[in-house]
């Protein structure tokens, strides 16, 4: 089965062609455009702006990925609908969670073609896309933990076997990407700061300063990072932060985010027995927290996409259907910004 799968869920649009072979994925093409520096210059996303950045990107990044699919390097729709209408079986398209705008514009594109190329449509959970990013390239085995981190979410899963899961704890309040993102702010780094927190943790790792790692000892799958954030925000206060400094404060509020992360996602593999961990979402491209996992966890695999398949991208929406490919009409299909797990 050969499906074009399309994510446009916040602030990038992407579009892949994924096919399955033995137990794991094969990418043939895998486009992202990215409005992320739009979204600096305003510190963070305003969905108005996302929404008419998808809108603008949609289109050429579907064509591209057809005709990469091929190896055709151009953005001539002549070629890509010839695709699309000789070599893919279904499309793919995230219904949610996400920004409704966003959303909205891959869904509805998704719906045309459906209609259009008769084809069926499968909906895809954006969030669960992000684990099953894991089974791209890699033969993954049930049952395992699945720890989702990103930008808007922070969740532990139990996965039995494909379609059978079920929630075991997720953050209360900020995901811990947000918190990284808001503490970048505080910091004077540009958004999205994740991947900078860790450049300079990297060089700030001989400081004395440590934060609260948030629920640490708590006796639940729960997560809550606002708290890191006033912490941090308290220690910055009125301070002239030098260069090292940040790099400190990047450092211990790396720290308590990866302390949490790895205590409760290793409590989860040992009350489930599970000898497998799959990291999925933007936060898990963090090589620390990989790491530190690796280390602390004894006679448990631990596994983490490619880093092009950590943050939003198209093939993880495919590999999730390929996985659990639910059919469906292009009409009964719609977008739902608020979806969780059901
Ligand atoms: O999954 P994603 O692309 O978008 C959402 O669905 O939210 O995740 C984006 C998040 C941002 O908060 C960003 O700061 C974080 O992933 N991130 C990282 C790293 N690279 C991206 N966080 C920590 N370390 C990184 N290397
Ligand atoms: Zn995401």
């Amino acid at each position: 089965m050969k499906i074009l799968s399309i994510e446009s869920s916040c602030d990038e649009t992407s579009a892949a062609i994924v096919e399955k072979q033995a137990k794991s994925i094969n990418v043939l093409s895998n486009v992202t455009a990215t409005s992320l520096a739009t979204h600096a210059k305003t510190g963070g996303i305003i969905p108005e702006n996302a929404a008419r950045e998808q809108v603008k990107y949609i289109i050429p990044v579907i064509t591209r990925a057809l005709n990469e699919s091929r190896s055709m390097n151009h953005e001539s729709w002549k070629e890509a609908r010839t695709i699309l209408q000789n070599d893919i079986d279904a499309i793919a398209v995230t219904y949610g969670p996400g920004l409704i705008g966003s959303l909205l514009v891959g869904v509805e594109t998704a719906k045309t073609l459906s209609f259009a190329f008769q084809k069926p449509l499968i909906p895809v959970n954006h969030l669960l896309a992000h684990l099953f990013a894991n089974f791209i390239d890699q033969k993954i085995v049930f049952p395992f933990i699945g720890l989702i981190v990103s930008g808007g979410h922070t969740d532990l899963l139990y996965f039995k076997s494909e379609s059978e899961f079920k929630w075991l704890g997720g953050t209360r309040d900020d995901a811990a990407g947000e918190a990284l993102d808001k503490i970048g702010r505080l910091l004077g780094l540009n958004y999205p700061a994740g991947a900078e927190i860790e450049r300079r943790a990297k060089l700030g790792e001989k400081t004395k300063i440590r934060f609260h790692a948030p629920l640490i000892g708590e006796d639940t799958f729960d997560f809550s990072f606002s708290g890191l954030k006033s912490e941090a925000m308290r220690f910055v206060q009125n301070k002239k932060l030098t260069n090292k400094n940040v790099n400190e404060v990047c450092f211990a509020v790396q720290k308590a985010v990866i302390d949490v992360l790895t205590k409760k996602t290793l409590k989860a593999a040992e009350k489930y027995k599970c000898s497998t961990i799959l990291l999925g979402g933007g936060v898990a491209a963090n090589q620390t927290v990989r790491e530190k996992l690796k280390q602390e966890a004894e006679r448990i695999e631990i596994f983490a996409p490619e880093k092009i398949y950590c943050t939003d991208n198209g093939a993880m929406i495919g590999a999730y259907a390929l996985m659990n490919p639910n059919l469906q009409e292009w009409k009964t299909v719609s977008a739902n910004p608020e979806l969780y797990f059901t």
